[in-house]
């Protein structure tokens, strides 16, 4: 079976044939492959969220199609044949915590297990572990989700769609709306879970910091067609491409640009995580204690 996700000359039209119609994607090929984290990105409209919901069959492409992890989806497919897709790709909207709905985190989290036939016991079971990799505290499972914070009911959601066991978890901009920290936390956990249970992470985001920190892979969307396919370094490293498509740049690249200009070094190594920007501000202040 094919790991991967593949997308050939991808069209999707909204509402055809009437006044709303809209091209939202057009002629979209794109390869996402098993392991990595990918990240989506574009000015709002630009179809990252259309093209989000066909990785599970949400939407079926209007032409061409998309193979996820051996599931080819065209515009034949019927839904019935999308069940076992479905658990493989966990989704994560926006606000996804809209839809919790059970007496007791714990239930809410054991809900999806129990729906596809565990007993009782061991969806209780599964649920605890996916409390832990969400770092639910212990105490918060036999509350309502309804008393905790934003971001713990947004972690209850979150876990509840781990308790699937998806191999593929798909991320739309899934820190709208929280504080500094709780997307700083956010996102580092996402991290953990890409690197300790090898789940591919794909996510949608306005955030080219986070771009930045944590993504292998870097997709551009521009009015529903692929413009960039690289990997950050690459996309970062071309600051006049971005200004033409009015694309910010990760504070740490653009500080490093800064300095660089302003001490006339060439630019073939740009950093875009800080620690990499500190080792590059060492090396200046070292070559320079040494002459
Ligand atoms: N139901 C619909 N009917 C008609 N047009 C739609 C519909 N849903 C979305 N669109 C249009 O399709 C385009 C792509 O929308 P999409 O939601 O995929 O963009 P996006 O990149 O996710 O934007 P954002 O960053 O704001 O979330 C937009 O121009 C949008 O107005
Ligand atoms: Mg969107």
């Amino acid at each position: 079976m094919v790991m991967s996700i593949q997308a050939k000359k991808l069209n999707y039209t909204y509402q055809i044939g009437t006044p709303l119609e809209h091209v939202a994607l057009k002629d979209v090929s794109i390869n996402i492959k098993d392991g990595s984290y990918t990240a989506i990105v574009g000015h709002t409209g630009s179809g990252k969220s259309t093209l989000l919901q066909h990785l599970n069959g949400l939407l079926k492409p209007t032409s061409g199609e998309i193979s996820i992890n051996g599931y080819t989806i065209d515009n034949t497919t019927k839904n019935k044949e999308l069940g076992k897709l479905r658990k493989e790709v966990g989704f994560v909207f926006q606000f996804p915590e809209a839809q919790l709905f059970e007496e007791t985190v714990l239930k809410d989290i054991a809900f999806a297990p129990k729906n596809f036939g565990k007993s009782e016991d061991e969806a209780e079971k599964i649920a605890r572990e996916k409390a832990k990799l969400v770092a639910l505290p212990e105490e918060v499972l036999e509350k309502s989700p309804f008393e905790l914070s934003g971001g713990q009911m947004r972690r209850v959601a979150i876990a509840g769609i781990l308790a699937m066991e998806p191999k593929v978890l798909v991320l739309d901009e899934p820190t709208a709306g929280l504080d500094p920290e709780g997307r700083h936390q956010m996102m580092e956990m996402f991290n953990r879970l890409h690197k300790d249970e090898n789940l591919t992470i794909i996510l949608v985001t306005h955030q080219m910091n986070d771009v930045a920190e944590y993504a292998d892979h870097v997709i551009v969307l521009e009015s529903g067609k692929v413009i960039a396919d690289s990997t950050p370094k690459e996309l970062f490293s071309d600051p006049e491409w971005l200004k033409n498509h009015h694309l910010n740049l990760p504070q740490t690249t653009d500080f490093a640009y800064k300095l660089f200009d302003k001490l006339a070094l060439s630019k073939h190594s740009i950093p875009l995580q800080s620690e990499e920007l500190t080792d590059e501000i060492l090396k200046i202040l070292g070559g320079n204690l040494n002459e």
